[in-house]
Formats: structure tokens, sequence, C-alpha cells
């Protein structure tokens, strides 16, 4: 497989190409601001409703405040910032093929030992500057929802709003996702 030989090339010549390599890498730090943002109001709502409710009732603070998040997000920001996955629960998020490649070279890291709190991966793509952040399973509030045994309540939950929920059976330090954002050059 090729695959992380010619991504871990395409970071280098994003780092080192001297035509606009010092804009990709400015590009890059807006996006890891971005993301934290997009991170930090998701886990403050979800936390929140956890506190509140439970699992059951966060399930709708996801489904609900997740896409309204990301919107906020892109419309500040005039880039298009969503979550995506490999196993969606939501199959709006589903990835492109670039996305689709980025996220197995993801898990391909994960499983070679790289830290996957710090996975990412950018480049231009036909004039979009793209980038991706994975996204980590913890433990905790992650498992409640994702795990490979939810509670009955919580798995009724899900199945009513995703009847073709495929996002289960992850164990803490998975990769779940990722953020991805694409941005016109
Ligand atoms: C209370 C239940 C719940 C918890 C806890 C939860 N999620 Fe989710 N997750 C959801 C729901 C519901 C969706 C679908 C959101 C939507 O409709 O966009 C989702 C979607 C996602 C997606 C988008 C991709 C997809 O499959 O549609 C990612 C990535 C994700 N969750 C990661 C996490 C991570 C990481 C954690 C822990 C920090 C977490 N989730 C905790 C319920 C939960």
């Amino acid at each position: 497989m090729k695959l992380p030989y010619i991504f871990a090339t395409a970071v280098m010549l994003a780092s080192f190409n001297a035509n606009g390599a010092g804009n990709e890498e400015a590009m890059a730090g807006e996006s890891r601001m971005a993301v934290k943002e997009f991170f930090g109001s998701l886990k403050g709502e979800l936390v929140g409703a956890m506190k509140a409710g439970g699992p059951v009732n966060a399930i709708k603070t996801c489904n609900l405040k997740a896409p309204e998040i990301a919107h906020m997000i892109s419309n500040k920001k005039g880039w298009d910032v969503a979550r995506t996955s490999l196993k969606l629960r939501n199959p709006n998020n589903a990835p492109d093929a670039w996305e689709k490649r980025v996220l197995e070279y993801f898990d391909k890291r994960a499983a070679a030992g790289d830290d996957t709190a710090k996975l990412e991966f950018y480049q231009v793509v036909d004039g979009n500057f793209r980038y991706m952040k994975a996204i980590p399973t913890a433990q905790k509030p992650c498992l409640a929802c994702h795990g490979g045994k939810v509670d009955a309540k919580v798995d009724a939950a899900l199945q009513d709003l995703y009847p073709d929920d495929m996002a289960r059976g992850y164990k803490a330090g998975d990769i779940r996702g990722a953020f991805t954002i694409t941005r016109k050059m």
C-alpha cells in the first residue's frame, strides 16, 4: 500500500515548496483554530446535556447542535466545516473520495502507533485548501453512544433517529472520525 508514503510526501512538499508554502502553513493554523472552536462548542453542549438528562437527552443535542455549530462556523468563516467518518451515524456526514482516503490514512497511522490526538492532514486539491483532523474516541462521554454496548434506552433513541447507524462498537482510543474543512484558495 503506497498511500501513506504519498501522503507523507505531499505534506513535505506542502511544507517545503517555496510557492505558497507559508500560505498553506497559515491556512493550516487557521483550520486548527476553527476545529478547536467546533470541538469546544460541541463538547460544551454535549457535556451539559449529559449532566442535565443523561445520554438519551444528549442524543437530541448531538442531532440538532452538531449540524448547527458546523453551519455557524462555516458561515462565519466562509468555508465548509463539517465532521465525517468511515462508520457513519448521520448519512449527511458521508466523506467524499478525498476525505475517505485521508480517514483510511489516519486509521493506518493510528495502527502504526501514532498519537491520534495529533493526526492531521492538509493539501491543495482542485483550487481548494483541504484540511482534516482526526477525532479520537474517549472513554467518556463517547462510549455511552458509540461503544459496543449501549444502554437499551440509548439504543432505542439512536435507532429511532438513525435507522442505518454504523457508529457503534468503538473502543477508547479508536479514531471515531475527523473534522474536515474545505476552503477556496
Ligand atoms: C449522547 C450521545 C452521544 C455521545 C455521548 C457522543 N456522540 Fe457522537 N454522535 C451522536 C449523534 C446523535 C451523532 C449524529 C449527529 C448528526 O446527526 O450529525 C453523532 C455523530 C458523531 C460524529 C459525526 C460522524 C457521524 O458518524 O455522523 C462524530 C465524529 C462523533 N459523533 C464523535 C463523537 C466523539 C469523539 C464523542 C466523544 C467526545 C461523541 N461523539 C460522543 C451521539 C453521541
